[in-house]
């Protein structure tokens, strides 16, 4: 049960082919959906000026080909050419009643199975003994879904959490352990709040310089596999395990410890990865480190902009670890598609980094890396949301916020229900509100992170849409033992709406796994429920005639099953009553 746009769109291109011969073939048809029909193809328009004839007669041609005619009567209860050439398309209400039936009968409802890919995505992405910030819980509410959504058409995903497991901040924080002592209560702060165990270590860093010179000694320590030192650099990442598997399980995000794959674990892979470079005439010294220069890649006044992978103490940097990331994901992980699902100013570092696999050979033609750019989270200045009432932010405690905001909401909107009730529904409302905040504005770009609007029951908001789910369970409930099925029968505006609605879910989806965009998602969503409300304030359901009763409540079960579906691919809970 293809969407009414994929059915008609191969259709019309069909009829310009026909009407125009084989050089137009493919031609786009143009569709939108329109004010005056289901759907309107501005192809006419299009074609014109091309074929030296005036839109109103191209159109006419298009209408007349045998493509188009076959659809008259069946598909199309009218096809008509209005204003300047425009084709407008209702669709037969008997043709949309069995598609909303075979919808209703698909256990996908409309999702396609793709030809399977295998798709790594790198999200996520915190640092041991650091706070995880917005940025963070953005890549990683992001990143979840994008894994959801690829899994559910079909592909093979592969999860890689690239926690920042290593390099010279280590030394510092493993002398500060001992300091503390391992298992005190300052060390578990690792697990709790990560950031004030960090800034102590800073604190000793920059004031003690016997300390400075003990965690200098460290990091070399570290580096050359001492085997306490990589103990107590172990005991760190345990801690912080903890610390990120909390903040999943409260996000209620898929990634495990099987999908760690920290910067560690390409340690004995980067010399490696200079070597090849070297060898293949990529890498050149320059001032002492270890550079490849790149056509195209200057930066002020025109100068060649390197990437640097050995600096001149011998360390490695962040771009030697990318680099090693995508020869591991390439050979090792089979990687089709490959997604870093990381903070938009990275773009750069990753277009060097991939420019120069590919020129080593690493990433051949046929992968295609892409990044999933992630914009900033804002408080009300517009500035990075870093600090909440004065403090620094401690992710948890955000959480927390959300959670006691969205129970505030609760209590005030929904004083009928009871105490039980409202407490398992805050934490599904508050997390899938802040989740919901992340997904429904394009990944790429700013918002302000405003909680009372993100709990609010009207507006563009995961509450709005776990409401109208927990409603069509209620009707659904109400409407006793007799199972939602049967013929469907689209008479109302609304009821064609809503099938029109439905249909398109499959398309939204795949859509969804080839922009990777999930606010496309939320946008779909939030219409649908849109269009539900108008239908359930305007057609009765329960008190219906039998066939009608029977076809709305098929109707209603088909915009829940959506709703829910959609939302759980969006990694948020829909509750049964709300
Ligand atoms: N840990 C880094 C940070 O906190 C992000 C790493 C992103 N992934 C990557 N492959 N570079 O900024």
């Amino acid at each position: 049960m293809p969407s009414a746009s994929a059915t008609l769109a191969p259709v019309v291109s069909a009829a310009i082919e026909e009407a125009f011969g084989p050089e137009h073939r493919d031609a786009d048809p143009v569709l939108r959906p329109s004010q005056f029909a289901d759907l309107q193809s501005n192809a006419a328009l299009a074609l014109a000026k091309g074929l030296g004839m005036p839109p109103r007669e191209v159109a006419q041609r298009i209408v007349e080909a045998p493509s188009v005619r076959a659809l008259a009567g069946d598909v199309c209860e009218s096809i008509e050419i209005s204003g300047p050439g425009f084709i407008n398309l209702t669709l037969g209400g008997s043709w949309l009643g069995s598609a909303a039936e075979a919808l209703a009968a698909d256990a996908r409802t409309g999702v396609p199975r793709e030809s399977p890919e295998r798709v790594v995505i790198d999200y996520s992405a915190p640092n041991v003994a650091k706070e995880m910030h917005v940025g963070h819980l953005r890549t990683t509410v992001v990143g979840d879904a994008l894994a959801r959504v690829l899994e559910h058409l079909g592909h093979t995903v592969v999860r890689q959490n690239h926690i920042g497991d290593w390099g010279t901040p280590f030394g510092m924080l493993i002398e500060h352990l001992l300091d503390v002592g391992e298992g005190s209560a300052e060390a578990l702060l690792v697990e709790t709040d990560p950031n004030t165990f960090y800034q102590a270590a800073r604190r000793n860093f920059d004031d003690e310089p016997g300390f400075a010179v003990r965690a200098r000694a460290r990091v070399v320590a570290l580096q050359g596999g001492d085997p306490d030192t990589l103990r107590l650099w172990g005991e760190l990442v345990d801690l912080s395990k903890h610390y990120f598997n909390a903040i999943y399980s409260r996000l209620g995000v898929s990634l495990t410890d099987a999908d760690l794959a920290g910067e560690s674990t390409y340690n004995a892979d980067l010399p490696r990865v200079c070597d090849e470079l070297v060898e293949a005439g990529i890498a050149t010294v320059s001032d002492g480190a270890l550079c490849v220069f790149l056509d195209g890649f200057t930066g002020r006044e025109g100068k060649p902009l390197p990437l640097i992978i050995r600096k001149s103490d011998g360390g490695y940097g962040y771009g030697t670890t990318d680099l090693a990331t995508v020869r591991r994901r390439v050979r090792d992980l089979e990687a089709d598609r490959m997604l870093y699902v990381i903070g938009a100013p990275q773009a750069l570092h990753l277009q060097m980094v991939w420019a120069t696999a590919r020129r080593a050979g690493w990433l051949p033609e046929d992968v295609r890396p892409v990044h999933v750019r992630i914009g900033n989270v804002l408080d009300p200045d517009r500035k990075i949301l870093k600090t909440r009432s004065g403090a620094p932010l401690r992710l948890m405690a955000l959480l927390d916020e959300a959670v006691a905001t969205a129970r505030g909401a609760l209590d005030e909107d929904r004083p009928g229900l009871c105490e039980d009730e409202r407490a398992t529904l805050a934490p599904q409302v508050g997390i899938g509100a802040v989740k919901y905040a992340d997904l429904s504005v394009a990944h790429d770009s700013g918002y302000v992170f405003d909680l009372d609007r993100m709990v609010a029951l009207h507006g563009n908001t995961s509450r709005y849409l776990q409401y109208a789910v927990a409603r069509t369970r209620s009707v659904l409930r109400k409407a006793g033992a007799a199972p939602a099925e049967g013929p469907v029968v689209v008479t109302e505006p609304e009821e064609r709406a809503l099938v029109l609605s439905l249909l398109d879910f499959g398309d939204v989806v795949g859509e969804v796994g080839r922009e990777l965009e999930p606010h496309r998602l939320c946008t779909y969503l939030f219409e649908l429920a849109q269009t539900f409300s108008v239908f359930y304030e305007q057609c009765p359901i329960l008190v219906a005639e039998p066939p009608a009763r029977a076809s709305r409540l098929v109707l209603t079960r088909l915009t829940g099953d959506v709703l829910a579906r959609g939302l759980h691919l969006l990694g948020i809970e829909t509750p049964e009553t709300m």
